[in-house]
């Protein structure tokens, strides 16, 4: 396996490259799969909860597909709405993110379900505010496994499931008021597991991915600011209006080599901008805001849903 070191700094957590370390892990659990009840991925959905997760407006989104497509790309995948929603559809999947803690995760939710499950319900039984802090500090963990049940116990008791690190990359969101964190979600693990078993996972940055023609790709990048209280920030690096546009330029040189391409952004003018009406489908819809820190921010938003086909 080899690995493409990212473009762009991220929180590091590993001392090894993510291929390197995974490879390591893999070799020493022998057994690919470990799971146990015949789901075949039926009723899987995304595992921890994300900002800008797709699923309030996946009906948008799967209204929108591609006919047809051969392989499906997901390269800002955060909770990975739209891979879940669609597996069905789908033969191989490439799902990737500048998260390297969330590509651990979903890794090790793919090879290693059952040791993932035996940590959560370790994690699920100590819960409490004390213990929440002792485990958010473990900012040096080495073994995936430990690094993915920390990430979903973190992710399902702070606050909002919001993912948020400080200048070194560590994570730093306060725990949250659940009274009943689904912590553990047993069933929902072992079926990703089951449907991961059809997707690639990777580390990196977006413009990293190899379509082919035909093949499918959905961008979900963290959002152009609609305004100043937007959330755009997933790892100690801000996703730029150069980033926007490196985007844009990327999935224009997509376009020309006969890749579908779906993208999602917010309603501005600099995104408008950024998409020529002679190559690109600009549709607008409604979209409930769930990630603010001002309770009167919340409501529906405008949002762009942009493609290179007729739909
Ligand atoms: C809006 S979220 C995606 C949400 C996802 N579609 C879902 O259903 O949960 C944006 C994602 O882009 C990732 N990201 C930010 N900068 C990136 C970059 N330069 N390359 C790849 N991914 C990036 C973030 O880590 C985050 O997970």
């Amino acid at each position: 396996m080899t690995t493409k070191k990212p473009k762009s700094e991220a929180p590091l957590t590993l001392l090894m490259p993510f291929g390197e370390a995974l490879e390591r892990f893999t070799n020493v659990n022998t057994r690919v799969t470990e799971l146990d009840i015949n789901t075949n991925g039926h009723g899987a959905s995304p595992f921890v909860k994300w900002a800008g997760g797709k699923r309030s407006i996946i009906n948008e989104l799967v209204n929108r597909l591609p006919e047809i497509f051969e392989n499906y790309y997901e390269p800002c995948m955060g909770g990975a709405a739209l891979f879940f929603k669609i597996q069905s559809r789908i033969n191989q999947a490439y799902l990737s993110d500048i998260n390297l803690d969330l590509a651990i995760t979903f890794a090790v939710v793919k090879i290693s379900p059952e040791a993932l499950i035996n940590k959560l319900e370790q994690h699920s039984l100590k819960d409490s505010s004390e213990y929440y802090y002792k485990i958010r500090a473990q900012y040096e963990l080495q073994d995936p496994v430990d690094i993915a049940a920390r990430f979903i116990y973190l992710n399902k008791t702070c606050f909002n499931g919001l993912y948020r690190v400080n200048k070194k990359g560590e994570f730093n969101v306060p725990r949250g008021s659940s009274i009943n964190p689904n912590i553990i979600q047993r069933e929902n693990i072992l079926a990703s597991s089951q449907v991961l078993q059809k997707a690639t996972i990777k580390y990196h940055e977006f413009d990293a991915i190899k379509p082919l023609p035909n093949d499918f790709v959905y961008f979900d990048p963290p959002y152009h600011p609609a305004d100043s209280t937007s959330f755009t920030k997933y790892t100690k690096m801000d996703f730029s209006e150069k980033d926007q546009q490196r985007l844009s330029n990327f999935a224009t040189q997509l376009n020309k080599t006969g890749v579908k391409v779906m993208l999602s952004n917010s309603d501005t003018p600099f995104i408008r901008n950024l998409y020529s009406a002679n190559i690109w489908h600009i549709d607008t819809i409604q979209a409930p805001r769930m990630v603010n820190c001002k309770a009167n921010g919340r409501g529906a938003v405008n949002e762009l849903l942009i493609t290179n086909y007729g739909v």
